[in-house]
C-alpha cells in the first residue's frame, strides 16, 4: 500500500472561502458532520453575524443550525483567509462567479482566494486539499487555480498539495436538507490522493459519489444546470401551445413525466426560472462555447424562451381582465420561487415592468422577499404586510411565487377581497378545478381554458 494511503487519516479541521449562500451551508453541514469548521468573508458584518449564531439572508431551518453550531464551538467566522487555511486540513472555496456583463463569468473572487489558499500553505509542512466548490466554467481549476496556488505556495499539486472540484446542487429553500443528504456527490480529483481525502470527508454522507477529474466535474454542474433549465423552458414553451389547443399542460407533463427516461421534475410550466444559478451557469457555458466557436443553439433558445415566457404572461392577464390600464394589481410573491428572500433574476421584476408600462399598479406583497426586491426597483409599488392587505381593494390577483399561504386563500377571500375576482396564477398554485362555480375567474399558466376567459 502507498504511504500515503496507508496514512491517511480523517480531516478534522475545514475552512470554507465566502460566507455567502453556497459557502454557509456548506460550513454548517460540515459542522452538523462534526468539522471544526472556520468560514471566512472580507465582509466583516457576516463574519460578526456568524460569529452571533445569526445570518443575513432567510433559508428554512439555516439559522438554528447555525446557533447550535456556533455554540457547540464547531464553527465560527473570520476575516483572515490566509489564518483559516493555514490552520485547517482541507480549505473549500465558495466564493461567488457573477455574470459579468459580456456574458463570462467574473472569477476574481476565486483567483484572490486561490492566492490566499497559496500564502496559506507556504509554510506548511504538511498536507493540504484545496476545493473549488464555486461554479467554475470547465479549465479554470488547472487554467490558474492550481497555477496561482503552486506559484504562491511553492508546493506541488499531486505531492504535497491536491486540488479537487465539488460541485454544489443545493436549491434555495431546501439547502439544508440538499447538503446533509445530496443526490451525488461529484468529486473531480487533480490526483488519487486528493480525490480519497475528499471522500473520506464525505464519507458519512448518504450519498452516490462520482469521482473524475477536474474538468469533468466542472462542467458536470453546468450541464445540469443547462438541461434543469431547459426542462423548464420546454415546459413553458408547451404551456403555450397547450393553452392554444386547449390542453393542460401539466396533466401532459405528468404523462411525460412517467416515462422512467425523463421523470416528472423541473416540467412545472411557469412564468419562467430565475435565481442566482440558471441564468448565470447557462449564460456562463454559453459565453465559453461561443468563445471557441461553438454554437449553441439550443442553450440559446433556453433563454430566450425564459425572456418571452412574463411578456406571454402579461397577454394573459390583458387577456382575462380585459384591459389593465388605471386597475391595480394584487401582486403575490416577489421571490424568485417560494421559501426564500431571493428576488434575483426573479421574473417579478419583468411582468412589474410590464405591467407599470400597460398603465396598471401593483400592490405588492411577499412572506420575505419585499426588502430585497424593493432595493432592486425604484417603481412606486405599494408594499403590504399581508395577501389579505394586498387583495383588498385591488381590481384583480396575480401570483408570481408559489408561497404554501397562497394555497389557503379560496374563492370566498378573492370574492370578498377583490373589486373583480379574478385570478391569473403565475404557478398554478391552486387546482383549477377548486374555483370551477364558484364566482372567482381563475386561470393558470397551461390551464385548457386560457383562451376562453
Ligand atoms: C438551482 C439548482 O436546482 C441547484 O441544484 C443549483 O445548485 C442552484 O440552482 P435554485 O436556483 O435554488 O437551485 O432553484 P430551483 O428550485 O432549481 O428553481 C430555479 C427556478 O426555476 C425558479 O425560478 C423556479 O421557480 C423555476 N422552476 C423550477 C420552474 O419554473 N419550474 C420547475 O419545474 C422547477
Amino acid at each position: 500500500m502507498v504511504k500515503w494511503l496507508r496514512d491517511q487519516v480523517k480531516p478534522r479541521k475545514i475552512s470554507v472561502i465566502g460566507i455567502g449562500y453556497v459557502g454557509l451551508v456548506t460550513g454548517v453541514v460540515f459542522a452538523k458532520h462534526g468539522f471544526k469548521t472556520v468560514c471566512t468573508d472580507i465582509n466583516e458584518m457576516k463574519v460578526n453575524s456568524l460569529n452571533e449564531g445569526s445570518i443575513h439572508f432567510w433559508e428554512p431551518g439555516l439559522k438554528e443550525l447555525i446557533e447550535e453550531s456556533v455554540r457547540k464551538g464547531l464553527l465560527s467566522g473570520s476575516t483572515d483567509n490566509v489564518e483559516a487555511v493555514s490552520g485547517s486540513d482541507i480549505s473549500f472555496i465558495c466564493v461567488g462567479t457573477p455574470t459579468s456583463p459580456d456574458g463570462s463569468s467574473d472569477l476574481s473572487a476565486v483567483h484572490s482566494c486561490s492566492e490566499d489558499i497559496g500564502k496559506a500553505l507556504k509554510d506548511r509542512g504538511d498536507y493540504h486539499v484545496a476545493v473549488v466548490k464555486s461554479s467554475v466554467p470547465p479549465g479554470t481549476t488547472d487554467g490558474f487555480v492550481i497555477p496561482t496556488i503552486e506559484k504562491i505556495s511553492g508546493k506541488r499539486v499531486g505531492e504535497e498539495i491536491s486540488v479537487c472540484v465539488n460541485p454544489e446542487f443545493l436549491r434555495e429553500g431546501s439547502a439544508l436538507q440538499d447538503g446533509l443528504s445530496p443526490d451525488r456527490i461529484v468529486i473531480g480529483e487533480s490526483d488519487k490522493r486528493g480525490g480519497d481525502t475528499l471522500s473520506i470527508v464525505y464519507e458519512d454522507f448518504p450519498s452516490l459519489k462520482l469521482v473524475c477529474d477536474i474538468r469533468t466535474a466542472e462542467m458536470i454542474k453546468y450541464a445540469t444546470n443547462s438541461l434543469l433549465a431547459t426542462k423548464i423552458s420546454f415546459a413553458n414553451e408547451f404551456s403555450r401551445i397547450c393553452e392554444e389547443y386547449n390542453i393542460d399542460v401539466y396533466e401532459v407533463m405528468r404523462g411525460v413525466g412517467l416515462d422512467s427516461r425523463i421523470n416528472p421534475r423541473f416540467l412545472d410550466a411557469g412564468v419562467g426560472f430565475g435565481g442566482s444559478c440558471f441564468p448565470k451557469d447557462v449564460k456562463a457555458i454559453i459565453f465559453q462555447a461561443k468563445k471557441a466557436n461553438i454554437e449553441t443553439p439550443l442553450l440559446d433558445a433556453v433563454l430566450n424562451n425564459n425572456e418571452i415566457q412574463p411578456l406571454h404572461f402579461v397577454d394573459l392577464i390583458k387577456k382575462y381582465v380585459g384591459g389593465i390600464r388605471g386597475k391595480t394589481v394584487a401582486f403575490l410573491g416577489l421571490s424568485f420561487k417560494p421559501n426564500t428572500d431571493d428576488t434575483r433574476e426573479t421574473r417579478a421584476l419583468p411582468i412589474i415592468e410590464l405591467l407599470y408600462k400597460e398603465g396598471a399598479r401593483v400592490k405588492a406583497y411577499d412572506p420575505k422577499a419585499i426588502p430585497n426586491f424593493r432595493a432592486m426597483t425604484n417603481l412606486h409599488i405599494e408594499y403590504v404586510n399581508s395577501w389579505e392587505e394586498a387583495l383588498r381593494g385591488s381590481d384583480f390577483a396575480v401570483i408570481q411565487a408559489d408561497w404554501k399561504e397562497f394555497r389557503e386563500i379560496n374563492a370566498e377571500d378573492y370574492k370578498r377581497l377583490l373589486k373583480l375576482p379574478i385570478v391569473i396564477d403565475g404557478r398554478r398554485t391552486y387546482d383549477p378545478n377548486e374555483f370551477v362555480n364558484k364566482g372567482v375567474k381563475y386561470v393558470g399558466v397551461g390551464w385548457k381554458n386560457a383562451r376562453n376567459p
